[in-house]
């Protein structure tokens, strides 16, 4: 009998939602009668989650937790395998069946639409389908250590060594199947030779011990601190260690820290910067925007962006898009919002960016670097306060008016460039350090606001959707195979010496000749 189903073995935790209380009470008193090790909450130790749920998706959210990386090596299947237990009186071999997935896996690997989009020699990221679980986990969390340790260390200047880190993780992410011999990647391009000696290792010894010294080097330890507080990069966290900084403490109580707005409202509130802003936060933002909008200019389309529209859970931050079918009708839309959301007290601090876009930019000569995200759209780039009841359920829109003492406009959010002095926040003139230590019942979020042209929208939606890599790989794509240059506001053609306009996000994908990927299959 496999290890995973012996008695002893198994610590169970059986998922109340969507069951029956009684049912519930039967089903456990019968697991223990039967020798079963149940546990009441969900915590570390236990091997099986049982649920009713029906999608991997569900129980990451009962569970509170963020990522299906957090479930690495516990089973979590459907009561058909307990109750088969219960009837057999013992363990019994798990079914595929039984098995609770993502819903956006299915079909992965029968669906033989998409079989020729699993990595094979000489395949393109953007052609491949790479969604947020797949089978080898274990190896790309440790390809992807390196890959931040190179951008740590190499910063903007050169983003190459993290690259072929990204590459080879991201192959491994379309594998069909867990990995168990190197030699199964024999043929496949985009694993050079650093990460097959990494995987050769964890392969065979279970572990790498170039990873694991990453992981517990000090100057990593410090430079991924201080690099996750909001505005601040390679560079900046580099010299915080020069001063002999160690915790974000140190950073806090220097006087003469920096005028960046964001560095400043970044440290005051890093505890809530840092930790995830939940789907639920994001939907319930969502409407609060849309509501506003819509008021403003009846037809604005408010889509959410970024990872949560790859499917992911939670994120570092909530990313939206605007636009509107009757071009120019967007033209003075953001100011409005973010008025209206000050008086209903959402806006902590942030920075309206006026659009700069050309139709030269379409065509310019671009660079291929880790920065090369940045785009001319308008937008506002900012934090938010967002009710802590976001996080645990849906909230009518409309009923929201965040408790803002005092009823001062908050400076610094609507301004292009706030300066130092302002980065006060209107609240009785507290500064964001005495801000963040008030009493509050709100969380502040990092949010972003695009505002895209209708024609450039689908575009736009493809680039603020992502992944990163997704958007690396398909300008690299198009460069090099189709002699076209991508970017979230268009397409030129060289060959044709000609912008080609989409009218869908489908057609993005017919004019850059690649399958058609669903969102939640651009994760690479
Ligand atoms: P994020 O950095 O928010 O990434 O950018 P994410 O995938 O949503 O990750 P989490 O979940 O927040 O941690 C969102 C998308 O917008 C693109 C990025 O390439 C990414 O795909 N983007 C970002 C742009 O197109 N332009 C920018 O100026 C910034
Ligand atoms: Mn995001």
């Amino acid at each position: 009998m496999a290890e995973v189903n012996k008695l002893d073995k198994i610590v169970l935790y059986l998922m109340p939602e969507r069951i029956q209380k009684q049912r519930l009470r039967d089903i456990k008193a019968a697991s223990r009668r039967r020798k079963f090790k149940i546990v009441d909450t969900f915590c570390a130790g236990v091997t099986h989650v049982v649920t009713e749920c029906d999608s991997l998706e569900q129980v990451l959210k009962f569970l509170l937790l963020d990522d299906v990386d957090q479930l690495h090596g516990v089973q979590v299947l459907s009561m058909t395998w307990l109750t088969a237990c219960l009837k057999n009186g013992r363990p019994v071999e798990i079914e595929e069946s039984q098995r609770i997935r993502q819903k956006q896996l299915e079909g992965l690997e029968t669906d033989t639409d998409t079989a020729g989009s699993i990595a094979a020699p000489n395949t393109w990221a953007c052609q491949r389908i790479t969604c947020l679980q797949h089978h080898n986990p274990k190896l790309t969390t440790a390809l992807e250590v390196l890959e931040k340790h190179a951008q740590l260390r190499d910063g903007n200047s050169d983003y190459s060594r993290a690259l072929a880190f990204r590459k080879a993780s991201c192959v491994l992410k379309s594998l069909p199947h867990t990995l168990t011999d190197i030699h199964q990647l024999r043929g496949l391009k985009d694993i050079g030779n650093h990460s097959a000696q990494v995987i050769e290792d964890i392969l065979e010894e279970g572990f790498s011990n170039e990873v694991e010294e990453i992981l517990n080097d000090p100057w990593f330890i410090k430079m991924k601190l201080f690099s996750s507080v909001f505005g601040v990069g390679s560079a900046i966290a580099l010299k915080w260690i020069e001063r002999g900084w160690e915790k974000i403490e140190d950073a806090q109580n220097s006087n003469d820290i920096t005028s960046d707005w964001r560095v400043q409202w970044g440290l005051a509130f890093h505890d809530d910067l840092t930790s995830p802003v939940l789907r639920q936060e994001a939907d319930n933002l969502l409407e609060v925007i849309r509501e506003e909008a819509t008021k403003l200019l009846p037809g604005v389309i408010v889509e959410i962006v970024g990872g949560f529209r790859r499917g992911k859970m939670s994120g570092h931050d909530a990313d939206f898009l605007l636009t509107h079918p009757d071009e120019g009708s967007e033209i003075g839309l953001l100011p409005q919002l973010l008025q209206r959301l000050q008086k209903r007290g959402f806006l902590l601090a942030g920075q309206a960016e006026k659009n700069s876009f050309t139709p030269g930019v379409l065509k310019k000569d671009f660079k291929l670097s880790m920065k090369g995200q940045l785009d001319h759209f308008e937008k506002w780039i900012g934090i938010m306060k967002l009710p802590k009841s976001f996080k645990d359920k849906h909230t009518d829109p409309s009923s929201i008016i965040m408790p803002t003492p005092g009823s001062d406009p908050i400076d610094g959010s609507l301004d292009y460039q706030p300066s130092r002095k302002k980065a006060k926040c209107g609240i009785s003139g507290l500064s964001p350090w005495e801000l963040s230590r008030t009493e509050r019942a709100w969380c502040a979020r990092r949010v972003d606001l695009i505002i895209s042209p209708f024609s450039q929208y689908y575009y736009g939606l493809v680039g603020w959707t992502g992944s990163k890599h997704f958007n690396r790989d398909l300008r690299t794509y198009s460069q090099k195979v189709l002699n076209m240059k991508v970017t979230s506001h268009g397409l030129f053609d060289f060959t044709k010496n000609q912008s080609i306009p989409a009218h869908s996000e489908k057609e993005v994908f017919d004019i850059l000749k690649l399958p058609y990927h669903e969102p939640w299959q651009r994760n690479c």
